[in-house]
């Protein structure tokens, strides 16, 4: 027994050893910051790099600068650099702002027109030694700075000569995280909020601290840390000085505090008896409210409002408009240079379903472009980046060329609300640079939505970028680990939209997951790949994510859009599908665009095929540019995206022992299950259209399964059969449950096949009010069993909670019987769908 048990404990500690560096487990909290160390040979590269650190100047963000250099040096040379106080008699690194250097080192260059947060990097020669400047108008920018010359190294660039000077493309460049109080998040799915719990501020702030590091490393300089659904607790007079802990430990890196308010906080916790706007004590109380903030947080940035938004109170409850209740907020902060972002995501969501030509997609221009000019300088308007909700796939929103003499912001979203939850792998990069990119024709020359947000075109003082990321506790910070690519990609873009997504792919993959070609070769290009193949099984030709809308926004719910007031439809019926927007016979709403614009989406012809059910109602049969009809797009898409998605699984597993065993694990078991669940939405989306059009799918495929075997047509015992609803949720739209009062049930089947080995995949429902187990027999061998304890956003089996458990290698015989069992816990009856088997090569 003794010697047994050394052996295992003598096994255990030779693993590190008998491992490459490959198996090093990582958890994702560094995301890609790691610095890890670089191969010998490159290492060689930076011997020149100098030993000693200077900086000209004192402050927390130049403290981390530095701390910063020290560290990522370290991590990636093995060196430790020597931290000195004066210029010393040797090559070194000097760090500070150009006017303190200017003042202090003769000989250092003079400005290189650079604007606040940019940086420069030169290598210059001074008082007889080589220096590497990094230098900035303000101490953000040298932190910035920083962490660009660290990139560099990581990615084994050259840095022997530098000369590079970057500037920010915008001077507004935040995100806003949708935390509640009591520590959950809006539509956030990694965990609980690193900012609050228990209707306080956490105790301990660390990852907060963290995520401001994240934050500065790609160039973002400000935060809203609650909920746009604003708890009106956040203002009262007990929360602030906890808001200030939570600004202490943003300031080190730059990142400005700010939160969002909802403005009937002057009623209803401010104790006045109104909030209206025009109320000069409704004034008065934002200013004293908002001047008890900047005392305790000087550095302040600024309040977020949604307003008359989905229930949310707002100037219209006394007539008053976005402006009144923006402006009243704006000259309170303005003595303290503080902005107002109010967002544009106003609408009405009791609109009436039957009235063709009404139209959500209308609201933010109709609302907003008449108070063009009537917002403060400090007033920054919000605007989605599409004129409904971060959907798949949509327009850019006509707002963008709606105001002129305002300054905006475009509002991106880094958390997958509708882009599968960072339980699918979805790189948004790709999608926000075809917005970016856009030209809205505002001008003879072009105007692309990167310009206009950043205040270009129309010359306004501010404007920029915001992101709604909605990090957790979860260690890797978004849930699946190739989601960070998501933020790090929104931060690059918001510093420099002309980046493409294929440079940002890149660098992310060679940061998070070290240079090696072909692990970046084929990180990048999953990446790449990942929107489009999400949008071909979720949302076909701009018909929006075809999800359901009323509840998880998850999983497929194609009938969830209509017959009700929120307006996401795509009015498919039994003849045609998709919004009729035309000027001509529909909404009218293609007018809110410059001419050119509505021109091209006016017309069928000139209508991309992506967005052609965005702007038209068409019959099925319509005939795409691509040659299609439009049904037989819609099945084939959805074939080809669920094939795709199984091909991702193919492409990461070829990088087994090309990166460190704990991600691998993680990232292939999410990649696992979005090609199961690919399948959900590919069989739920078809079966529901075939049966509205009554066309079936020109190559047979949809509702026919070779291999699969419904539950419902095994023995069952102890299990019952029951209807799904909607009933394309379930495959033959019927499933099994074990309800009570029984404690185990089975379902049984012969297998029918020729001898040899087979893949058998189980669907079932995996609900998270309960841990059902579940147990495969062949004849009377155990050969899987697992619970049912994953976390999907149901409560009920439906296609949100519909999951695959795929059984390899298994060596099955003509006339063997298979058996599951399942054992239902809590709410959850251990439901089952079907099971699918499939002959493998070996
Ligand atoms: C979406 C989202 C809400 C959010 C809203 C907003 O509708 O589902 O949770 O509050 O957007 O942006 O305000």
């Amino acid at each position: 027994m003794r010697s047994l048990r050394s052996v295992a404990i003598l096994g255990v500690l030779l693993l590190p050893a008998l491992f490459s560096k490959c198996a090093r487990a990582e958890t994702g909290a560094a995301a890609w910051l790691r610095y890890a160390p670089l191969e010998k040979q490159a290492v060689q590269k930076y011997f020149a790099l100098p030993a000693v650190v200077v900086v000209a100047g004192d402050s927390p963000v130049l403290d981390s600068a530095k701390a910063e250099l020290i560290r990522g040096i370290r991590g990636m040379l093995g060196r430790t650099l020597r931290d000195e106080k004066s210029l010393p008699e040797e090559s070194s690194i000097i760090l500070g702002t150009l006017s303190e250097l200017q003042s202090t080192l003769p000989g250092i260059p003079a400005s290189a027109g650079l604007r606040e947060d940019g940086f420069l990097l030169a290598t210059v020669r001074l008082r007889g030694f080589q220096r590497l400047v990094v230098t900035a108008t303000n101490d953000r920018g040298v932190l910035y700075g920083v962490f660009a010359l660290l990139r560099r190294i990581a990615r084994n660039e050259d840095i022997s000569s530098l000369q590079q000077s970057e500037q920010p493309y915008a001077p507004v460049r935040w995100t806003d995280e949708w935390d509640n109080l009591d520590g959950s998040i809006e539509r956030g799915y990694a965990g609980p909020s690193i900012f609050f719990e228990n209707g306080n501020v956490r105790a301990d702030l660390t990852r907060a601290s963290e995520y401001a590091r994240l934050l500065a490393s790609i160039g973002i300089n400000g935060c809203a840390i609650n909920s746009v659904n604003a708890n009106p607790r956040v203002l009262e007079d007990t929360f602030l000085p906890q808001l200030a802990r939570v600004a202490d430990v943003f300031r080190p890196w730059g990142v400005r505090l700010s939160i969002s308010v909802d403005v009937s906080s002057p009623k209803v916790m401010g104790g006045l008896e109104t909030f209206d706007p025009a109320d000069p004590r409704v004034a008065e109380w934002w200013k004293k409210k908002l001047g008890e903030i900047y005392k305790l947080i000087p550095d302040f940035a600024g309040v977020v409002v949604k307003a008359d938004s989905e229930g949310r109170l707002g100037p219209a409850t006394y007539g008053r408009t976005p402006a009144d209740a923006a402006n009243v907020i704006a000259r309170a902060l303005a003595p303290h240079h503080g902005i107002v972002f109010y967002r544009a995501f106003v609408y009405n969501h009791h609109l009436d379903w039957r009235d063709l030509k009404n139209d959500r997609a209308r609201a933010a221009y109709d609302i907003f472009h008449p108070l063009d000019g009537k917002f403060n300088d400090n007033v920054i308007i919000q605007v989605k980046h599409g004129p409904i909700d971060f959907q798949v796939r949509e327009p850019a929103s006509p707002l963008f060329t709606g105001l002129e003499k305002t300054n905006e912001a475009i509002e991106l979203q880094v958390t997958q609300e509708y882009t599968g939850q960072q339980r699918h792998l979805c790189f948004l990069p790709s999608m926000w640079k075809e917005v970016l990119e856009f030209d809205m024709h505002a001008a003879e020359q072009p105007t692309p939505v990167k310009d206009i947000v950043a205040g270009k075109t129309f010359h306004r003082p501010i404007g920029g970028f915001v992101a709604v990321v909605n990090v957790g506790m979860d260690p890797n910070w978004l849930g699946h680990p190739l989601a960070l690519a998501n933020l790090y990609g929104y931060g690059r873009l918001a510093w420099n939209p002309d980046l493409s997504s294929e440079a940002i792919a890149e660098e992310w993959t060679q940061l998070t997951f070290g240079i090696d070609h072909r692990v970046v070769e084929t990180i990048s290009n999953m990446l790449l790949s990942s929107w489009s193949i999400y949008e071909s099984y979720t949302g076909p030709l701009g018909a929006g994510t075809l999800t359901d809308i009323l509840g998880s926004h998850y999983g497929p719910g194609v009938e969830s859009s209509e017959r009700n007031g929120w307006g996401q439809w795509h009015r498919a019926d039994h003849e045609g599908v998709g919004m009729d927007r035309t000027a001509a016979t529909g909404t009218g709403y293609v007018d809110q665009y410059r001419p050119p614009v509505a021109k091209m989406y006016e017309a069928l012809k000139t209508t991309p095929d992506d967005l052609l059910l965005f702007f038209h109602h068409v019959p099925y049969t319509y005939v795409l540019h691509s040659g299609k009809t439009v049904i037989q797009h819609i099945y084939d898409s959805h074939y080809a995206g669920a094939e795709a998605a199984a091909n991702l699984v193919e492409q990461w597993k070829s990088l087994h022992g090309g990166v460190d065993e704990d991600r691998y694990a993680e990232v292939l078991n999410r990649l696992e299950y979005q090609a199961g669940h690919a399948i959900v939405w590919r069989d739920a989306v078809c079966n529901w259209f075939a049966r509205t059009s009554g066309i079936p799918d020109q190559h047979g495929r949809v509702g026919h399964y070779p291999g699969r075997i419904e539950a419902e047509a095994m023995q069952l015992q102890g299990y019952a059969q029951f209807d799904m609803v909607p009933s394309e949720d379930a495959s033959g739209a019927r499933a099994i449950e074990c309800a009570p009062p029984a404690q185990k049930c089975s379902a049984a089947f012969r297998f029918e096949g020729a001898p040899g080995f087979y893949e058998l995949d189980l669907e079932y429902f995996d609900q998270n009010n309960g841990t059902s187990k579940f147990r495969v027999l062949v004849n009377e061998q155990v050969v899987d069993e697992w619970v049912a304890e994953d976390h999907f956003p149901a409560k009920r089996p439906n296609a949100d909670s519909s999951t695959r458990r795929r059984i390899t290698g298994l060596a099955l015989r003509t006339g063997d019987n298979i058996r599951i069992e399942g054992v239902p816990n809590a709410e959850e009856h251990a439901a089952l769908d079907y099971v699918e088997i499939h002959s493998t090569p070996n």
